[in-house]
């Protein structure tokens, strides 16, 4: 299988040797396009002697003054011979264009004539990464159903400290290999997933909610989706796009989540409650603004229905997943609550360290298993943790085939 590998203007293209090894070391034949920044750091004859191809270096590089159709066109031709796209380091520039299209340069021109799919390892400064820019292409990206192999934590070329430090080469190949053979073993089931907040209007203008940015949630619907399932997710406000494929069912409030999870219960075979629903809210709202008038006011909150323990009551064969965000006695309330709501795996993590959880691209999960045994597993980006946690939950399906049967 040929693939191409396109290196961006930044510190880790040197990395990207590495990468080039790793992949041929998986039997793929590389093809390196580098930008012109990327030359600035790594001499286009280091990856030539690596892959023992020509490396692509512009546009119109490679058309010589009598300049064939084919060589002015080469953008084309490399869009058809190869199968998977890799940019690595993918700059902020680079995202940027990508999301909107801009083709000034053989691998952006690349990009849009290319039909396969497509990995990105973004580097950069953290500040760089953090730019809501940056967040919003990377979103449009990732809808487009393109694989983002996270940066890590970690000191940068640049002396600050904080995400943006590219993936590991191994990480990196590794992605493009499960891209370019990608497992369906989710085809034939249905997963619901609940992700986001929820809600709770206090009147027309406020509202009580949680930091749950939706990341776990919908980085478990593209894993489910890629792995051949068909995925309905119910979300909470987030400002996520949705995956591309996935049926999505919009609410608020917790009442309004309650009541999609059941209309769509019925053709679900795995349901998972990643969602941080709240646990109280205003019973009876007022239609009108509350004023400031009083100099204190007290607010009395009833309980919000506790859908995943409704759902453990009605479950039938569905497997059902629920989550734990706790800040101490992380492995005794996943337990109790795998017990009290009756699921079959609780995904338990602790939000108060930092760099994981809540808003942050990565986490560190312990699973709750009936067993009584616990999986912990690695700090990780959250669209690799959502394979790892699909990985157990076909554990547990194979589990209860054999002691069907
Ligand atoms: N959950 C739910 N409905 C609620 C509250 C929680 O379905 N009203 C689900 C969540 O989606 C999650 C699991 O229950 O899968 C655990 O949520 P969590 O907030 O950790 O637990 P609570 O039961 O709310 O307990 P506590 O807040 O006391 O820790």
């Amino acid at each position: 299988m040929n693939v191409v590998l396109g290196v961006g203007g930044g510190i880790a293209a040197y990395k990207s040797c590495e990468l080039a090894r790793a992949l041929m070391q998986r039997g793929l034949s590389v093809r390196v396009a580098m930008t012109s920044g990327a030359q600035e750091f790594v001499r286009p004859l280091t990856f030539a002697s690596l892959t023992g191809q020509k490396v692509i270096t512009g546009l119109f590089a490679s058309a010589s003054p009598e300049a064939t159709l084919s060589s002015a066109v080469e953008h084309i031709g490399v869009a058809q011979e190869n199968q998977l796209l890799a940019v690595a380091p993918a700059t902020a520039d680079l995202l940027g264009k990508f999301a909107h299209g801009l083709a000034d340069d053989f691998l952006t021109t690349l990009y849009l004539a290319f039909r396969g799919p497509v990995v990105l390892a973004p580097a950069m400064n953290t500040h760089m990464w953090q730019h809501a820019a940056t967040q919003a292409n990377l979103a449009a990206l990732r809808a487009r159903g393109h694989r983002i192999v996270e940066p890590g934590d970690g000191y940068l070329a640049c002396g600050s400290v904080g995400p943006g430090r590219m993936a590991e080469p191994e990480a990196i190949a590794e992605a493009v290999w499960a891209e370019l053979n990608p497992r369906r073993d989710l085809e034939g089931e249905t997963v619901l997933i609940t992700a986001g907040p929820t809600q709770e209007p206090l009147d027309p203008v406020r509202y009580i909610s949680n930091r749950s940015s939706g990341k776990m949630g919908y980085a478990l619907a593209e894993a489910a989706l890629q792995r051949g399932a068909r995925v309905i997710l119910v979300s909470g406000p987030v400002r996520l796009d949705p995956p591309q494929g996935a049926a999505l069912v919009p609410v608020r409030t917790a009442i309004e989540m309650r009541q999609a999870v059941f209309d769509h219960l019925d053709p679900a075979t795995i349901v998972i409650k990643s969602a941080a629903v709240a646990d109280f809210h205003l019973a009876s709202v007022p239609s009108h603004k509350v004023k400031k008038t009083a100099a204190r006011i007290s607010l009395e909150l009833d309980p919000t229905p506790d859908i995943l323990s409704e759902v453990g009551r009605r479950k039938g064969d569905r497997l059902l997943i629920g989550f734990a965000a706790e800040t101490e006695n992380l492995k005794a309330e996943a337990r109790r609550k795998l017990e009290t709501k009756n699921a079959d795996m609780i995904v338990g993590n602790l939000v108060n360290q930092s760099g994981t959880g809540f808003e942050s691209d990565q986490n560190e999960v312990v699973l709750a298993l009936r067993t009584g045994d616990f999986v912990e597993l690695p700090r990780a980006s959250k669209r690799e943790l959502a394979d790892l946690i699909f990985d157990q939950i076909l554990k547990l399906r194979l589990a209860r085939y054999a002691t069907q049967s």
